[in-house]
């Protein structure tokens, strides 16, 4: 019963929200998680931020140039505060974490702040919120801190991180999650790259037992998902450790993971079972047990690679396996030794080139991406060179290029002067994006006059016109009444491709086309479709 003098909420149920994006793939997968979570707890969503209860930036902080976007936000939002707007403004994810609980008091225009690791815990903080009554800091804020750098910690992050991936909504019709879907298999990097703020605002690694992965994607698979894209930091890195708890009959109980999470003592102290050993799930061990197990998913990728951690038993996997994408993310960051090293990559350019050499060797049409930092500490027009040179032996079907930005909390930012001037920088930028267009067009033209399979993703109607400056139109002869899709291979090389009409075009979203590729350009690969809509996969 409520009591007289319980305050009412300041903003009744059927509360909207509006959820902003900024970043990676891991965060788009967070969004699309506290999005499920939110919904099932009665919140709607809305695009309209002015119409909006709830205000939430799920941030990034990898570089300036992203919180910079945030920052403006938000100062729109004090304007609109100022006002009268009554608005729960929440700032989540890793710019919350690396920014720490103080965020607050200097932008007063947020009331919410919860870091990557902390989010189930959301929608307490949202309602906390809410509250008319003064709530303290302490209930509107939920940040790791420095929690998962503690090993003695770990199970107790493993166990609070996996809540928010366990929680996920399915939807057996398979209305809202689409045919394609994002599924972590671990959380945070051990790495350090001196650049790099991951480390401190994802914490450290953690690695989702294989068993709760698999059944993840089955239940996706169940629900329509017939692409799945594996998420990870250092995704290939993944280990899974098992101690195999018995009980006294034999039975096996919970798998057992890094930090002995699942192995908990019962209601009266004694644990449940007793470890019987240890065994190990590899990367390669997962891959081929979500390839076998789950056969529904026609297409399974994962990013992003670390090039040292390259086994060979992956790279067979990949091989064998004929659902898992011959596809690989393996930032290079820098083609200079010198570089390298500074940036504490831990590894060389030889041997990153002994890697690509291994990849081929297993899969001679394996398709390569990576990202690359031009304008760290120290880089000279030598080192430059160098990057260049390697990107032109490697052939990458394309690169993510970044002008290096310092970061609060690095180890770069506090040893290194950033003393490439911004004019260089942007120089070098340039420089690389025009080599890179040139070999991606060369990568295109050789899939000319080839079949591909096309993962069509969405009507496209301005993409080849962008990428080539050629009235499609006219390149292609089509009717004017043709829709053009957009997809991409298993390769993940955007294709174009025209449709009949809307009714063919509708029909072929979300699905496996054949397409016969017909031109090329830096950015993209023209083709026309080999098989009916209604044939396809
Ligand atoms: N400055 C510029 N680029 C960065 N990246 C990571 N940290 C920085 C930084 N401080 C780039 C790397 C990484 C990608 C996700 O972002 O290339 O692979």
């Amino acid at each position: 019963m409520i009591k007289a003098d319980t305050p009412t909420p300041k903003i009744d149920l059927g509360r909207s929200v509006y959820l902003e994006t900024f970043g990676c793939q891991m965060n788009e997968l967070d969004s699309e998680l506290v999005r499920g979570h939110l919904s099932a707890l009665g919140y709607t969503f809305t695009t309209d931020q002015l119409a909006a209860d709830v205000v939430l930036f799920n941030t990034c902080s990898v570089r300036q140039q992203a919180e910079n976007k945030v920052l403006s936000r938000l100062g729109i939002i004090a304007v609109n505060k100022r006002e009268g707007a009554e608005v729960v403004v929440g700032v989540i994810g890793c710019m919350a974490e690396r920014e720490g609980a103080d965020m607050i008091k200097r932008y007063p225009q947020i009331d919410l702040m919860c870091g990557p690791g902390e989010l189930d815990k959301l929608p307490m903080l949202i309602d906390n919120a809410m509250k008319t009554q003064a709530v303290e800091l302490a209930d509107r804020v939920a940040l790791q801190g420095n929690r998962t750098r503690r090993t003695a910690t770990l199970a107790a992050a493993e166990d609070n991180l996996q809540l928010l991936d366990l929680s996920r909504a399915f939807d057996p019709e398979g209305g809202q999650l689409g045919r394609s879907a994002y599924v972590r298999i671990t959380r945070g990097c051990n790495k350090y790259c001196t650049y790099c703020v991951v480390p401190y605002t994802r914490g450290a690694e953690v690695h989702r037992p294989p068993t709760d992965i698999v059944d993840e994607c089955k239940r996706l698979a169940d629900s329509g998902v017939i692409e799945i894209t594996l998420l990870g930091q250092t995704v290939n890195h993944y280990v899974y450790t098992h101690g195999v708890a018995v009980s006294l009959d034999g039975r096996e109980l919970d798998q057992v993971g890094p930090g002995a999470a699942a192995f908990k003592a019962n209601s009266n102290g004694s644990s449940k079972g007793v470890i019987k050993g240890n065994r190990t799930t590899s990367f390669a061990d997962l891959l081929r047990r979500i390839h076998d197990e789950v056969p529904k998913v026609l297409r399974l990728r994962f990013v992003t690679s670390y090039a040292r951690d390259f086994g060979e038993d992956i790279l067979h996997a990949m091989a064998d396996c004929e659902r898992i994408c011959e596809y690989l993310h393996a930032p290079l960051q820098s083609g200079s030794d010198r570089v390298l090293k500074l940036m504490n990559r831990g590894y060389t350019s030889g041997e990153y080139l002994d890697f690509v050499e291994r990849a081929r060797a297993i899969m001679p049409d394996v398709s390569l991406a990576g990202d690359i930092i031009v304008g760290f500490s120290g880089e000279t027009d030598e080192d430059f060179q160098l990057t260049k040179d390697l990107l032109k032996r490697v052939r990458f079907k394309n690169n993510f290029i970044f002008k290096y930005s310092p970061r609060p909390g690095t180890t770069a930012i506090d040893r290194f002067a950033d003393d490439v001037p911004e004019v260089v920088k942007r120089q070098r930028n340039n420089e690389l994006l025009a080599l890179q267009a040139e070999i991606s067009a060369e990568v295109h033209r050789e899939f000319v006059g080839k079949e591909v399979a096309v993962f069509v993703e969405k009507i496209s109607p301005h993409e080849l016109k962008q990428s080539n400056g050629i009235d499609p139109q006219v390149q292609l002869g089509w009717e004017s009444s043709r829709i053009q899709l957009s997809g991409r291979t298993g390769g993940d090389l955007i294709t174009v491709f025209d449709a009949k009409d809307e009714k063919a075009a509708n029909e072929m979203i979300g699905r496996i086309v054949r397409v016969k590729v017909t031109a090329s350009g830096p950015l993209i690969l023209h083709g026309k479709a080999v098989i009916a809509a209604k044939a396809a996969i």
